[in-house]
């Protein structure tokens, strides 16, 4: 066979061959038998192998997975990837459904309902005919690259017939067949578990190895056509139908719903089926069905108003509480965990469950050994309700709050009903402040897990969070551990190299201050921008700044005050961390208002002055409260008065509302 004959028969194969996976796998409907696919699938290897330059990126070949790589390139979303606000029952989708008659001046609105499917959001690009990159949800403003491990789900479209660029958006998941068989395997082989469907989705979408994601029995379904309306499609319902002609598996269970009324039905309906699919759902979703609205009906910050997620209630399960242990946090606070006998709730399997504090076990009336009611929403930490006490025989006990550290055994002090470990040398408190510190919305070192810390701590590598920057001196002995090598123990000394760099709110977060999670060290990072200004601070001054109330300002003056912590700080900059707020983590550089210094006057009608300010801030801008020379734009609404003038006289640019929410709309769809 010459070169002009390989490369018709290439495409001759390629053409039959994913004809026949879409028949396969979207419609369930196979023409052919599975041996007579495996031959044609071998032809197109040989011949690819005999030609290299015939195998294209978009071969179906590439499906069969093996490509090994060392991490996910980043991607940043060309529309942002939003989330979805909530309804938990009937008064909250009467509430949305209210707002849109309003906005829109309906009586009646149509909506699209649908199925929400616990997966993993992704986004599939496509232009020329060809699919260009698979990318994760991540932040919603990057993604990761996980093309070569989503093209191994057979029912994804390499080649469609719409020559023009589009993006679709839609849920990776694992079907309940695929990972009852994956649990079946791990327990085997003695591996640990996957405690739902999302887990085991999210954790074979991030395999490097991409032949093991194949090999995990995943699926999609494909929900949302970014820029439905460049297509030409008007309406939701029908851009869906416009997918599955183009190839896209959608999902069947979706209905267009005619007002609120139809609506609720639909929900009822589905608090009945959702058990019988195969597949976990958390919720359903409804969106308003005519795209044209969309723009007029708006966005919040993260969530288009324009639909919203029904959650299902959550479940009860019986469980056996079998035993009550005490764990240390990073602030050495003692909390009672409830050790279950292990149950399925909602498509969880959970075996652990918070207990809070010696009062709530008592408030519950909860004895070790007892028949409890256990509670789980999907996104919710699994709660201990009450206990059955129709169950008890007789062998239950009931349970005594220690008096001593179970880890350093010194005693514990209770403040307000709560139990601390003060010893500041207790190894528990030192281990959780090196995992807190590690942990992804911290210093994000990959690797640095709990059970990486807990092994180096033992072994005596590192005692405290500055330590860390350390473990590069100990790579030897490190290497001698079982089951460490020469790459991880490499990329775990390259994580550590990486978060040097990392931005002042995750070392502010990371240092583990009471008080102060992720959304407060924002604030104060984007506030004073560098950590040495902490040193000096004091509590009237942080308090001046909203959202810092009295009590999180003591917190953090008392630990920028102990000597003890100023000597960690110093040896975290001897070590080369970055003190400053540098504040592009995850923000579009290329957004209008990125870096510029806004000023905000007269009256908003979208959004508060303040939500205003938080989103501007949030993609990269400054507001100030006064125009002045370094004022970049104005965003003036009705009433303005002396800053308009002002900014007027100093030829400033001034925008409306309108523009401005223009300029912001282009982030998002
Ligand atoms: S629409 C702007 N439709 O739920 C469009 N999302 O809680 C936003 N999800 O991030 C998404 N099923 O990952 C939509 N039928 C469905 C969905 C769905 C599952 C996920 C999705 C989203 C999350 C929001």
């Amino acid at each position: 066979m010459n070169h002009e004959e390989a490369k018709a028969r290439v495409a001759q194969l390629t053409e039959k061959l994913e004809r026949w996976t879409y028949e396969y796998y979207v419609l369930d409907n196979p023409s052919v038998s599975d041996a007579e696919f495996d031959r044609h699938m071998n032809e197109l290897i040989l011949l690819e192998q005999q030609y290299p330059d015939l195998r294209s990126k978009n071969s179906p070949t590439q499906r069969v997975g093996g490509q090994v790589l060392d991490s996910f390139k980043k991607i940043p979303h060309k529309r942002l990837m939003l989330s979805l606000g909530n309804a938990y029952n009937e008064d909250d989708m009467r509430d949305f459904d209210r707002k849109i008659r309003e906005i829109l001046h309906k009586d009646v609105v149509d909506y699209m309902g649908e199925v929400k499917i616990d997966g993993l959001g992704m986004s599939l690009v496509y232009d020329q005919g060809e699919l260009q990159y698979c990318v994760t949800r991540g932040d919603g403003v990057m993604g990761e690259d996980v093309t070569s491990n989503v093209i191994t789900i057979p029912s994804i479209p390499l080649h469609v017939k719409e020559k023009r660029p589009f993006e679709v958006r839609g849920e990776v998941y694992m079907p309940k067949a695929s990972l009852e068989k994956l649990n079946r395997a791990r327990e085997e082989a003695g591996e640990p578990l996957f405690a739902n469907a999302r887990n085991a989705a999210a954790g074979s979408i991030r395999q490097l190895d991409s032949a093991v994601a194949r090999s995990r029995g995943l699926d999609a379904y494909w929900y949302y056509l970014v820029n439905a309306r460049e297509l030409g499609q008007t309406i939701h319902s029908n851009s869906l139908d416009f997918l599955d002609g183009l190839g896209f598996r959608t999902n069947p269970e979706r209905r267009r719903l005619h007002g609120i009324e139809e609506a609720l039905a639909y929900i009822e309906e589905y608090t009945e089926k959702r058990e019988k699919l195969g597949y976990d759902i958390d919720g359903l979703v409804f969106k308003v069905d005519d795209l044209s609205e969309y723009e007029k009906i708006g966005y919040t910050a993260k969530t288009p108003k324009w639909a919203i997620a029904y959650k299902f209630p959550p479940m009860e399960v019986s469980t056996k509480l079998i035993d009550i242990v005490l764990t240390v946090g990073r602030t050495g606070r003692i909390t009672p965990n409830a050790v279950l006998e292990p149950v399925r709730v909602q498509g969880s399997l959970v075996q652990r469950a918070t207990l809070n504090n010696e009062d709530f076990i008592k408030d519950k009336g909860l004895m070790i050994g007892d028949t409890v009611i256990l509670r789980k929403a999907a996104d919710v930490i699994p709660e201990v309700v009450r206990p059955v006490i129709s169950m008890r025989d007789g062998t239950q006990t009931p349970f005594h709050m220690s008096e001593n550290c179970p880890e350093c055994g010194q005693p514990l002090t209770r403040v307000q009903g709560l139990h601390y470990c003060l010893n500041e040398e207790c190894p528990s408190r030192k281990i959780e402040a090196m995992i807190h510190f590690s942990s992804r919305d911290a210093m994000d070192i990959d690797g640095m897990g709990s059970a990486v810390v807990e092994e180096l701590f033992a072994e005596g590598f590192i005692h405290d969070i500055p330590d860390l920057y350390h473990i590069h001196e100990h790579v030897a002995e490190i290497k001698a551990l079982d089951g460490w090598s020469d790459k991880s123990i490499s990329s775990l000394c390259e994580a550590i190299e990486k978060s040097k760099e990392k931005s002042l709110e995750r070392l502010l977060f990371g240092l583990g201050i009471k008080e102060v999670g992720l959304k407060t060290a924002k604030i104060l990072a984007r506030r004073y921008r560098q950590l040495d200004d902490f040193l000096s601070l004091d509590a009237d001054e942080l308090q001046k700044i909203d959202d810092i109330g009295p009590i999180v300002a003591k917190s953090i003056v008392a630990y920028f005050q102990d000597e003890k912590n100023r000597e960690m700080i110093e040896r975290l900059r001897q070590n080369g961390v970055n003190f400053a707020y540098l504040g592009t983590d995850t923000v579009d550089v290329n957004n209008f208002f990125y870096g510029k210094t806004v000023v905000l006057t007269g009256t908003l009608t979208r959004y508060s002055r303040d939500e205003m300010t938080n989103i501007l801030e949030g993609i990269g801008a400054k507001c100030s409260g006064s125009v002045s020379k370094k004022t970049d734009v104005v965003i003036a609404g009705p009433g303005a008065g002396s800053k308009l003038e002002k900014a007027q006289q100093l030829g400033i640019l001034v925008i409306d509302e309108e523009e401005a929410l223009a300029h912001l709309s282009t982030l998002r769809q």
